[in-house]
Parts: structure tokens; sequence; C-alpha cells
């Protein structure tokens, strides 16, 4: 590969000049390749902030525009809804996910009705936002159940898409979701659906701040590891693809982003497929609070992202979509 030598060859002379630097530059972002979590809140006129997420939000419905709007100005193309349920709501079976007026799917029908398909809807399937303990799943005799949650998450699925969300992301590393969601919806008219798998979940410490912000860290009982995956493997993570690519995703995600760049450079390289890493909640508090605290400065948030590209991903979720300016040059 190294096909001169010192002192004819001198690699510094491609680095000398701002202009020869951005011509030999192998990656760039723009603000298509982002998509913007949104936080929703029950109420009126809410605009709450999460303490462990600076400058990050939870809209009640008749605020979301405020957000949608920036994220629109700014050419993102995809927003994705998480939604703070009220305590009162949730109960061992999550039920509250099947309700048509819960948060999400009010939120759905509000930017729909508002924006048409001027931007893109992307919301998680899964139940944890639902359930009284905190799982993505069903538990039966202290077992998360995998074949029953499935059947909750493809009423969940139709739902969601009957209100007009335009991407399905099942959250949960339920097995065979992917195929039976994809089953129901063609068979119920949602050929148009995409499924964006979180195929290659791990079970992360890098979560924390997300489950203050939907509401369920200190509900949540025990830890994901029977269903999200062990941090110590990566050819797990190329059978989790194969399968869901096989059931019919669209899309696959990685999760989390940055301590995982290896997973996202070998599933890019392996399948060919879009690829989309999601920079978590964990790695945003770490950087905010970082630059916040004065210990590293904000360009740190643009080299935070760029790795994403660097590594193969498509697309990357991300807490700051709305907020990067760089990103715009
Ligand atoms: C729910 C879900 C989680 C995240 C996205 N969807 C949390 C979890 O699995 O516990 C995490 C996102 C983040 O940390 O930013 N299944």
């Amino acid at each position: 590969m190294i096909t001169g030598r010192y002192p004819e060859l001198r690699l510094r002379r491609n680095r000398k000049y701002s202009w020869s630097r951005k011509l030999i530059q192998e990656n760039t972002l723009s603000p298509s390749d982002f998509i913007l979590p949104i936080f929703l809140i029950e109420g009126s006129n809410k605009k709450v902030s999460i303490s462990s997420m600076p400058e990050v939000y939870r809209y009640s419905i008749n605020r979301l525009s405020q957000v949608v709007d920036r994220a629109i100005k700014k050419g993102i193309p995809t927003v994705a809804l998480f939604p703070k349920t009220n305590n009162n709501l949730k109960n061992q079976t999550g039920s509250e996910s099947l309700n048509e007026n819960n948060l999400v799917c009010k939120a759905i029908i509000e930017i729909k009705k508002k924006y048409k398909n001027q931007i893109g809807i992307m919301c998680d399937v899964a139940l944890d936002p639902y359930t009284s303990h905190g799982h993505d799943g069903l538990i039966k005799s202290n077992k998360i159940i995998n074949d029953e949650t499935v059947d909750l998450l493809v009423n969940q699925s139709l739902l969601q898409a009957q209100m007009g969300c335009d991407i399905l992301a099942p959250s949960d590393m339920m097995d065979g979701r992917i195929g039976k969601i994809r089953k129901a919806l063609d068979k119920s008219g949602y050929n148009d659906v995409l499924l964006l798998s979180y195929a290659v979940k791990y079970a992360s410490n890098f979560y924390g701040p997300f489950r203050d912000a939907v509401g369920s860290k200190k509900s949540l009982k025990g830890n994901k590891k029977t269903y999200q995956m062990d941090f110590k493997n990566s050819d797990e993570a190329l059978r989790e693809v194969a399968l869901d690519i096989k059931e019919g995703a669209d899309m696959v995600m990685i999760k989390p982003g940055m301590p995982y760049l290896d997973i996202i450079k070998s599933i890019k390289e392996k399948f060919k497929i879009p690829v989309l890493a999601y920079q978590v909640s964990g790695e945003y508090s770490l950087i905010s609070n970082a630059i916040k605290k004065g210990f590293i400065n904000k360009d740190a948030i643009y080299e935070s992202l760029m790795a994403f590209k660097r590594a193969g991903a498509t697309a990357i979720i991300s807490y700051y979509a709305d907020r990067i300016n760089k990103i715009l040059i």
C-alpha cells in the first residue's frame, strides 16, 4: 500500500493549506444524513428539559411544530418520535401502546396534517415506554417471553402504520418480529411502510439518559441482557443482520454508535444495505456535558459524527441533528 518513501514522499504536503486539505477530504456530512429524535410529553404548551441531556427537551403535541419546523428548515429528512408516557398509563402489558389516542399516535397525526410528506416519521416498535417494569417485552414467570411479545408488536406496528408512520423501527430485539411485522403490514395494505430494524442493539450502559427522558429508568427491573446483545460479541451481529434482511428489513441500525464503529464497518462491507448508526443518549450526554464544563471544545460534536461516516454509516440518528451548523457547510 505504501508506494513511496521519505524524503521524496512527504504526506504533510497534502495537508499544508486549507484548500488542499479540502481537496483530499474523504468524507462529508450533510443534513440529509440525519434523523432527529424528538421526545413527546402529555399536556399543553410544554417544553420540558431533561437534566442529563443539555438542550434536549420533551415537547407537548401543540409545541411539536417548533422542533419539526427547525428540522425541515435545516434539511433533516426524518424525525423519530419517543413518548414519555404518564406513569398511571403504564402497566404489565404496556397496553397504552395499542391506544390510538396515545402520544405517539397523536404526534404522527399532527405532523402529517401539518407537513404532509415534507418530512419522514420514524417510530419505535417496543413496549418499554408503556410497561410498568420498563422492559421491551411481556414478562411471564420472570422471563421476557418472545412470541407473545411479537404478537403485541405486530399490533403496535399496524396501529402506527394506520396513523401514518413512514418508518417502523422495532427496537425490542425479539426473535422473528421483522418477518411477522412485514407480513402483517403487507396483508393490511401497508406495503409502502418501511422497516428499519434495530438489528444490532447491545445491552448497553449508554442508554441511561434516554431512559430518564422517557421515564423508564426508575421502573426498569433488572437488565435487558436476555434480549439485547452482549457487547463482547461481533459475529453475532452479522447473524442478527442476516436474519433481519431475510425477514424483510429495508435498513438496519447499529446501536449504540461510537463504541461500535467496528460493527458498523463490517455490516456495511458485508451486506451493502443502508446502515444507520444511533449516537445514543449516553454518548450525547458525555460529549455535551464535557463541552458544558469546558473540558473539550464543541467541534468534538462534528468529529464524533464524522466518525460514523468514516465507518460507513449511511445515516445517523443524533440528538444534535437540528443544531449543528457545520453539517450545513
Ligand atoms: C427502547 C429504546 C431505547 C433507546 C431507543 N429505543 C432504550 C433501551 O433499549 O433501553 C435508547 C436510545 C438512546 O439511549 O438514545 N427500546
